[in-house]
């Protein structure tokens, strides 16, 4: 009914982290072989809290950097950041207007940022999932590779999309579409770390905004830097399970785990079939290893990629213009919609 093609974004808020490039930038790159991908760079998103401007230039294009280097073609796929098309801003203002408070009200993403701050946080906070809805409907994507921390987000995507086909539904008709304007957006949440967690709390999400670094791997760390924070990552007294179900209560365990079967694009049953029995040293020697071999390629590329700022601004550049094209003409067929003359 809708042609199948995969939406993302990632914010150039500093600091990538094993996160990111577990639970969403590998799955980019094993997405760009079975479909049409769109990979954003969200600096709207990114401003919703305070950004030097310096900074997010620097951002911004350290994150195309990281998504090329991490193997995703910039000619096959379409990479660009959000700021260049407009459409993203216009439909997520249209948004603003089919989403509830209630809805929004609900996010725990929100509560978490705003925290106890919430009268001081910006509107722009509050409305950030109606243009993340945007972002991926403006291409009216069937797909998002995301980490699990985004499910909420993505469900009132969907949402959102029902609401405009139902709201609309005489209007999108007489526009000539059959079966609703847009599709119902489904995450790809799988693998072994959707949810990579704090180095130094298991509980805890790894994050960018976290103020300890040790907490995180970063996609810039040298491998010294990378074996220092394995070997501090909080364990338990216990030896490795061999199997899955004895991770259960031990949080620091499983995030490890976890790690080192998506690193090797294996599953923790496998992992543990390894480690079984053996103790947290002799697997964190293993664990930065193969973190380094995977990271080391990266690292270095993003930094070479780096040294050339007007390349990367190129390749924005070009994806920004291909991303028009696709999204200026659904944007038309939204406003003629809505209701809107012209
Ligand atoms: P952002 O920039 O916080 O994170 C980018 C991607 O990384 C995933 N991620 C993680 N995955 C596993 N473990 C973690 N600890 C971890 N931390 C982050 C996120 O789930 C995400 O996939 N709102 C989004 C960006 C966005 C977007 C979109 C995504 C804007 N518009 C449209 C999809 C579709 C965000 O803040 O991601």
């Amino acid at each position: 009914m809708f042609e199948e093609s995969v939406f993302s974004g990632v914010q150039p808020t500093g600091n990538l982290h094993l996160g990111n490039y577990l639970g969403a930038i590998t799955k980019f790159v094993a997405l760009q072989n079975d479909y049409k991908c769109i990979y954003c760079i969200v600096d709207l998103h990114a401003i919703t809290v305070w950004q030097d401007p310096d900074e997010l230039r620097t951002n911004t294009r350290e994150v195309a950097a990281a998504f090329i280097a991490s193997g995703i073609d910039p000619e096959k796929n379409i990479i660009f950041n959000q700021s260049q098309v407009s459409a993203h801003a216009e439909l997520a203002w249209i948004f603003n207007c089919v989403a509830r408070m209630g809805w929004l009200n609900r996010m725990t993403q929100f509560k978490e940022k705003a925290g106890k701050h919430r009268e001081n946080a910006s509107v722009g906070l509050f409305a950030y999932p109606n243009l993340m809805a945007a972002d991926i409907l403006a291409y009216r994507a069937t797909h998002v590779p995301v980490g699990d921390d985004q499910k909420q987000h993505l469900e009132l995507s969907r949402d959102i999309a029902q609401k405009f086909n139902t709201d609309y539904e005489n209007s999108i008709k007489a526009a000539g579409y059959e079966n609703g304007f847009f599709p119902l957006p489904e995450p790809l949440i799988t693998g072994p770390a959707t949810r990579v967690m704090s180095l130094r709390d298991g509980k805890k999400k790894m994050s960018k905004s976290e103020t300890s670094d040790m907490t995180r791997i970063n996609l810039t760390d040298d491998a010294e830097l990378i074996a220092k924070k394995v070997r501090k990552a909080k364990t338990d007294p216990e030896p490795l399970p061999s199997e899955v179900a004895g991770l259960k209560e031990r949080p620091e365990a499983d995030n490890l785990i976890g790690i080192f079967a998506a690193l090797k694009n294996s599953s923790k049953e496998d992992v543990l079939k390894d480690f079984g029995g053996s103790q947290f040293s002799a697997f964190k020697g293993e664990l930065v290893d193969l973190t380094v071999s995977k990271l080391e390629p990266i690292t270095t590329e993003i930094r070479k990629l780096g040294s050339d700022p007007a390349h990367l601004d190129q390749i924005l550049n070009a994806g920004a213009e291909r991303a028009k094209d696709i999204a200026n003409p659904i944007l038309d067929d939204v406003k003629r919609i809505v209701g809107f003359v012209g």
